[in-house]
């Protein structure tokens, strides 16, 4: 036997289809080696708690909060990637696609040279080893923004953008069928009137219309030639499903409709949802709630989007609601379903010859306690 850098006995090991106690030793490469049921060996004492898969996030919001934790405040790149990724690991997140977006309203916060520069930190984080977790970029394309293209340009030479997500958020559609639903969002946000609301959504309207088929099919093809992996995102309708099959989509973010979650599922997509859905109990949108998507298995991916310690609990929380869920079930979805569903095939479960991500859960109550995370079996967490 070669010679181990680690053990981790007295484990309860959330395997692909079982959840049995033993033990998991990993090599020197920072590969899982092997994994053995009796328990009396040396190694550290996972004192019966759960040991998984280091989750693999796709779609995480939560770098800006720390770029800008405060309205014209711009904190440090750097420090601020390292600060999102503290956080990031302590909920258990081993890989992380960090999402920038691109195509931004005219009156937003956030320029994309900001973008730009949380890219260059991201980027330097993982050069200089700063970082605890593995960290790829997601850009975010909203499709219906004149300057998309344009701003893509600015990430043309990236090699950490493993994934690309085409959304328009013209309201009337999608996300905001209803555009009462998309009054309360803006007008919360942006504290219009009724009037100025009404003339913010003619605008948006008309602004979509020439230009989001247009930029949807440029930048797929843009994609496809990098093989970087599409995601479509709201989509609500069969023939959003079928314009995502045609643009060879692997992802299906934010579906707002059972069927074209259905549709998405059953034509091979990665059908995503938000963890804070689940553990909120529905969408703060108005539409189809990811529960009722797992309800009808029609669910394959979680991602923490806005809350990242929203993935193990929705992952412990699903399992626990859900009768046809079990924990292995749940936990796939927060680890080998979005590495399948992005082509990252050297991790995502408990086999021996991937790499050692690993997490060890307790569970108190209904709320999991992450209490170590490995990565490539060195601790980060
Ligand atoms: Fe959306």
């Amino acid at each position: 036997m070669s010679t181990h850098l680690k053990v981790f006995k007295n484990a309860r090991l959330v395997l692909a289809d079982e959840v049995i106690n033993g033990s998991l030793s990993v090599n020197t490469g920072g590969m899982i080696e092997a994994i053995e049921t009796p328990t009396n060996v040396d190694g550290h004492d996972c004192e019966g708690d759960f040991l998984l898969p280091g989750l693999i996030e796709l779609h995480t919001d939560h770098l800006e909060t720390h770029y800008a934790p405060r309205p014209k405040v711009r904190w440090n790149t750097v420090s601020a990637v390292q600060a999102h990724d503290a956080q990031i690991a302590c909920a258990g997140i081993t890989t992380v696609f960090d999402a920038l977006r691109v195509g931004m309203d005219e009156d937003a916060d956030l320029r994309y040279s900001d973008m730009r520069a949380l890219a260059d930190a991201i980027e330097t984080g993982q050069r200089e080893h700063r970082l605890r977790a593995d960290h790829f970029i997601h850009l975010r394309c909203e499709v219906s923004a004149p300057d998309v293209l344009n701003a893509y340009k600015v990430f043309e030479d990236d090699n950490s953008i493993r994934l690309i997500s085409l959304m328009d958020h013209t309201p009337g559609q999608r996300q905001f069928v209803s555009l009462d639903a998309y009054k309360t969002y803006y007008q919360g946000k942006k504290g219009f009137t009724d009037a100025q609301m009404d003339e913010f959504i003619r605008r948006r309207q008309e602004r979509a219309s020439g230009l989001a088929p247009d930029n949807r099919r440029k930048l797929s093809d843009i994609a496809q030639g990098k093989g970087i992996a599409i995601a479509s995102h709201d989509d609500a309708t069969i023939g959003h499903v079928e314009e995502a099959i045609a643009l060879n989509t692997k992802i299906a973010e934010f579906p707002t409709t059972v069927e074209a979650a259905k549709a998405s599922h059953e034509a091979g997509m990665a059908v995503l949802m938000g963890a804070p859905n689940v553990v909120r109990g529905g969408s703060h949108s108005g539409n189809v709630s990811a529960g009722e998507l797992a309800e009808a298995g029609y669910l394959d991916v979680l991602s923490s989007d806005y809350v990242p310690v929203s993935l193990i609990q929705a992952a412990f929380q699903l399992a626990d609601e859900i009768e046809a869920i079990d924990l292995p079930q749940a936990a796939a979805m927060v680890t080998s379903s979005p590495a399948r569903a992005i082509g990252l095939d050297d991790r995502g479960s408990l086999t021996p010859g991937l790499r050692a991500d690993l997490i060890q859960v307790k569970l108190v109550g209904s709320v999991p306690i992450v209490r170590g995370v490995w990565r490539e079996g060195r601790r980060v967490a």
